[in-house]
């Protein structure tokens, strides 16, 4: 197979920044996507709808030109806000979910929810009308190992969660385990997974072995092999409660080249590219339209995309960096031969 063309693909989690950062990332955003699920760990975060609604406005004005590309806006959880907020974000047409940071867990995450159970109540009313919650599924306590971060949130918090709130809308976001896998996969069709590039096609060997790799490095971190594989057959099943979400997170080169680099991965210049070839180590180019173009629309109750974009196998190799306001910023791969290129719209 040397083409592949798919409905245009939405993006189900990313991070643009804001600013002059906003308008260097947006258009490698854009030209692959026709929508995505904005983050709103903004500083100071995205808390209210009025909030919201002024960064849509910013990212629309970023646009490059003729771009029709759609920010779907989240609001950021925290331990105050209140029912009230949740309808007026409903009420806006904008607002897609709702993010819940357990405090402490990433970047700009210091206003994060500090105990769910604080929540309950705007849970509830998000249940209620229908407003998905998007999950950062790391616990923060220090005594726990950042590989097993995940998975111990599944047990100690996801859980009793979905069994708090019997019908409230969750996403699990940028799996990166077999236990993720399976909860998600196991569980009602209420409950879905994004998964990013980076988790289908490197384990942590990759990050860490023969140097450190801080453009690999993201949170949740890399895992091991088994994991990895796991995450293949997810994506690759066919299963509709798996799609695609990048979570490119764009930082500065000399952000990410620091005694204290930061986490994320800018993989939105090849996003697709990436996916592709993750499908193709597994054979399954054919599952690769569910995943990155139907199940998410599906899943967030909009339509699919009328517009289709193609694939074309030849190799081209990533720059090593791309321009980023007054610095420069490293994309996932930086420098290295990818067997996919996105070709024409049609
Ligand atoms: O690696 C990450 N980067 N993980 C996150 O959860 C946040 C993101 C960011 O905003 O940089
Ligand atoms: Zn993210």
């Amino acid at each position: 197979m040397d083409s592949l063309t798919l409905t245009r693909p939405d993006d189900w989690h990313l991070h643009l920044r804001d600013g002059v950062h906003l308008a260097a990332a947006l258009p490698h955003t854009a030209r692959q996507f026709a929508r995505a699920i904005i983050m709103p760990n903004l500083k100071p975060p995205v808390t209210s709808t009025a909030d919201a609604g002024a960064y849509r406005e910013r990212i629309l004005a970023a646009r490059p030109a003729g771009s029709d590309f759609t920010p779907l806006m989240t609001l950021y959880l925290t331990d105050d806000t209140r029912p009230e907020e949740i309808r007026r974000a409903v009420d806006s047409g904008f607002v897609h979910g709702v993010k819940l940071y357990p405090a402490g867990a990433t970047t700009n995450s210091a206003s994060g929810v500090t105990d769910i159970r604080h929540c309950d109540e705007v849970l509830a009313t998000m249940a209620e009308l229908g407003l998905p919650l998007q999950i950062h599924g790391e616990v923060t306590d220090a005594d726990i190992d950042i590989f097993d971060r995940e998975a111990v949130f599944i047990e100690q918090v996801l859980a009793p969660l979905m069994q708090r709130h019997p019908t409230l809308r969750v996403v699990l976001e940028h799996i990166t385990t077999r236990e993720a896998a399976d909860f998600v996969r196991q569980g009602p069709a209420r409950l879905a997974a994004t998964i990013t590039p980076q988790h289908l096609l490197f384990d942590r060997n990759r990050l860490l072995v023969g140097g450190i790799r801080p453009h690999l490095y993201c949170l949740p971190i890399l895992k091991r092999e088994v994991h990895r594989q796991a995450l293949l057959d997810a994506a690759t099943s066919g299963d509709p409660k798996f799609f695609l979400g990048t979570d490119s997170a764009p930082h500065s080169q000399s952000a990410k080249h620091s005694d204290c680099g930061c986490a994320g991965c800018f993989s939105a210049p090849a996003a697709l590219e990436l996916y592709a070839w993750a499908f193709e180590q597994r054979d399954a180019l054919d599952r690769l339209e569910g995943f990155a173009s139907h199940y998410g629309a599906d899943f967030y109750g909009l339509l699919r995309n009328a517009e289709r974009i193609t694939l074309q196998r030849q190799d081209w190799a990533l720059p090593a960096t791309y321009p980023y306001a007054d610095e420069v910023i490293v994309p996932l791969l930086a420098g290295e031969t990818l067997p996919w290129r996105l070709a024409l719209s049609e």
